[in-house]
Parts: structure tokens; C-alpha cells; sequence
């Protein structure tokens, strides 16, 4: 595997970008990292201090004094992010409350910076599949090789009610609807680094695709 592999994965909340990231890194034997749950573990962290979210300030130094995050392949997540000394797991992660909140977190520009560079900083260890919204534009810009992954909204708000169901959670489809179109509309319409397809990205659109057809159309890809 050549050190400077890098492969960028951006998209719209629930394309399928983690599930595409984790199963490819898998076949290639590198490290991935879901640059979502970066920006989750803040919101958690900010929802379990009451931090205001609004508050960039308080916001950095939170990020900067109580998160970390470590590479491991065998962790649940692919790696590992800690709140102060404590693991925090997908499901924690991905509750309805963390979901409302990150992409207002996330729009703060020196949030964006601190992680950024926690993000570009993990990069330079070696080969990695990165999946998040601004990777392929702003955190890896010469990424060997981008992908935008797209899905119709009925294919995941399918899918993510799937996935909150195994972690039993219930939310209607017209609530997860709205849901992902607000976050997408926040994402989208931000000022700092809002979710852009690059324009040397492939597109994928995974509506009728298995996540196993999309890791064999980018392996296909990087040859
Ligand atoms: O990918 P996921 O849905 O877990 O991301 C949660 C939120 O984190 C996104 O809606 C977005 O606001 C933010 N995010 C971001 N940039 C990234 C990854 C995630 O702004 N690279």
C-alpha cells in the first residue's frame, strides 16, 4: 500500500459515507476515520458540560482540553475518541440529541481549525480512508483519490432508521426526514467549509447500491 495513500469519502448525512469508509479501509488494510464523530464528540462533550453552542470560545477550549482521539483498528469505531478519560461509543454518539446540535457545532470556523488540524495531523501517519464533508476540500485536498457519495433522502432516512433501530431507538421517518434535510441544509449553507463536492471528486450515488458495491466500485477506481 503505497504511505501517501489517501482516499477522501464526503457526502450528505447518512449516504452511507462511515459503513463505505470502515469496509473499505477493512479490504485495504489501512486506518480510517470518521471525522463525524469528531465533530459529535464535541457536541456530546458540550451537551455533558453545558457549554453553550454557540460559544466558539468555549467550544476550542473544550475540544483542545478534553478530547482526544486515537488510531486503533480493533476499536468499535475504527478508533478511538475519549471524553476526558472515557471512551465514548457509536451509539453514545449517535443519539437524536448529539444529532441535533453537531452541525451547529461544527459551523463554528475555529472549531473547524482545531479539528482540521487533529485531522490532518492523523493523516500524516500513513495510508487512510477519510470520510466526513470537507475532506476532499479542505482537509486532504491532494487525496489520491475523492469520492462524493450521494443517496436519494427515502435511502437514508431508511437506512438511519435502521441503524438507530439496532441501537433501539425509534424515530419516525417523517422526523429523521426532517432531520437530514435541516442538517443538510446547515452543512451546505454554512460559511466556513460547508459540504462541497471537489471538483476532481467521483460520484457515487449509493440509492440502489450495497455498501459492498460501492467499496468494489472505488477499489475499481484505485486500481
Ligand atoms: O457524518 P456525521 O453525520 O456523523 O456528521 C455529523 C455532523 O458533523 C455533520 O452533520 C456536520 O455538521 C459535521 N461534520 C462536518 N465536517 C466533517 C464531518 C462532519 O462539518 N468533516
Amino acid at each position: 500500500m503505497p504511505a501517501d495513500l489517501q482516499i477522501a469519502i464526503d457526502g450528505p448525512a447518512a449516504s452511507g459515507k462511515t459503513t463505505v469508509a470502515r469496509l473499505l479501509a477493512q479490504r485495504l488494510g489501512v486506518v480510517y476515520v470518521d471525522t463525524g464523530a469528531m465533530y459529535r464528540a464535541l457536541a456530546y462533550a458540550a451537551l455533558q458540560t453545558q457549554t453553550d453552542v454557540d460559544n466558539e470560545n468555549a467550544l476550542v477550549r473544550l475540544f483542545d482540553q478534553q478530547i482526544r482521539v486515537s488510531l486503533d483498528g480493533g476499536a468499535q469505531l475504527g478508533f478511538r475518541v475519549f471524553w476526558k478519560e472515557t471512551e465514548l461509543t457509536q451509539d453514545e454518539l449517535d443519539t437524536p440529541v448529539v444529532t441535533a446540535v453537531v452541525s451547529i457545532v461544527a459551523a463554528h470556523p475555529r472549531v473547524r481549525e482545531a479539528m482540521v488540524r487533529e485531522q490532518c495531523r492523523i493523516a500524516a501517519e500513513g495510508p487512510v480512508v477519510m470520510a466526513g464533508r470537507d475532506i476532499g476540500t479542505v482537509v486532504l485536498p491532494n487525496a489520491s483519490c475523492k469520492i462524493f457519495l450521494t443517496a436519494s433522502v427515502a435511502a437514508r432516512v431508511r437506512r438511519r432508521r435502521a441503524q438507530l433501530e439496532m441501537a433501539g431507538v425509534d424515530v419516525s421517518a417523517h422526523e429523521l426526514t426532517q432531520e437530514i434535510e435541516e442538517r443538510d441544509r446547515l452543512d451546505e449553507t454554512r460559511k466556513n467549509s460547508p459540504l462541497r463536492q471537489a471538483p476532481d471528486a467521483h460520484v457515487i450515488d449509493s440509492s440502489t447500491l450495497t455498501a459492498e458495491q460501492v467499496v468494489d466500485e472505488i477499489c475499481g477506481m484505485i486500481g
